[in-house]
C-alpha cells in the first residue's frame, strides 16, 4: 500500500480476530517505528508486553475488543518539564509509525488512554519516571469502522504576513 493510502484508511480497531500476530513482525515493526523523530536523540518509549494474569487485573469493559496482543506504551519523563512534553510528542510519533506499519500489514491497533489511570499504573508496575501515553490492543481486524471524516484542513490553516 502506498503511505498516502494507509493513512487514510487507517482505522482505530475495536473488535479483533482470535488469529495470533506473529511477535518478531510486532517486535520488527516496533524497531522500525523508533526511527520516529526524537529531540537530543531521548528515544524515550518503552514498551510493555501485557500478559493475561495484568490484562486481567485491568477489567476493561470489552477486554480491548479481545484482540490478542496488549501492550502499555510509556515516555520517560525527562528531568525537566520541557522535556516530559516534547517525549510524548515523539513517542505519539512513535505509535504513529507503529499504527502504519501494522496497517500496511493488515493489523489494526485499539487506543485506549486508561494507561493515566492510578489502577493501571500499579497493576502494570510503571515507575514514577514514567508517563503511560496508552494501553494498545494489536490483531487482525474483525470489523473496521467507517472513517470519521475530518475538518476541511483550510479551516485549520493560519497564514502570517
Ligand atoms: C491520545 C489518544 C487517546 C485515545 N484514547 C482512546 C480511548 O481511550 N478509547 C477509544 O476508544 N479511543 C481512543 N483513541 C482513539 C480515537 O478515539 C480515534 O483515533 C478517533 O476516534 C478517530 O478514529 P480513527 O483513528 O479510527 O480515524 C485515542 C486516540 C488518541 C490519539
Amino acid at each position: 500500500m502506498e503511505i498516502e493510502k494507509i493513512i487514510r484508511s487507517r482505522r482505530i480497531i475495536k473488535k479483533f480476530k482470535p488469529d495470533p500476530v506473529d511477535q518478531d513482525l510486532l517486535v520488527s515493526w516496533l524497531q522500525t517505528a523508533s526511527m520516529a523523530p526524537n529531540h537530543k536523540m531521548t528515544e524515550p518509549w518503552k514498551i510493555v508486553f501485557i500478559g493475561s494474569e495484568t490484562r486481567a487485573k485491568l477489567n476493561h469493559k470489552t477486554n480491548f475488543g479481545h484482540a490478542p496482543v496488549l501492550f502499555a506504551v510509556l515516555s520517560h519523563k525527562g528531568s525537566t518539564q520541557v522535556i516530559r512534553d516534547e517525549n510524548m510528542v515523539a513517542v505519539s510519533c512513535f505509535v504513529q509509525n507503529f499504527m502504519l506499519l501494522a496497517w500496511s500489514a493488515g493489523v489494526g491497533v485499539f487506543w485506549s488512554s486508561l494507561g493515566v489511570s492510578a489502577l493501571v499504573r500499579t497493576a502494570l508496575n510503571v515507575s514514577d519516571d514514567y508517563d503511560v501515553i496508552g494501553i494498545f490492543g494489536a490483531g487482525y481486524p474483525d470489523e473496521v469502522p467507517e472513517a470519521k471524516m475530518r475538518t476541511d484542513i483550510d479551516a485549520k490553516i493560519q497564514y502570517l504576513a
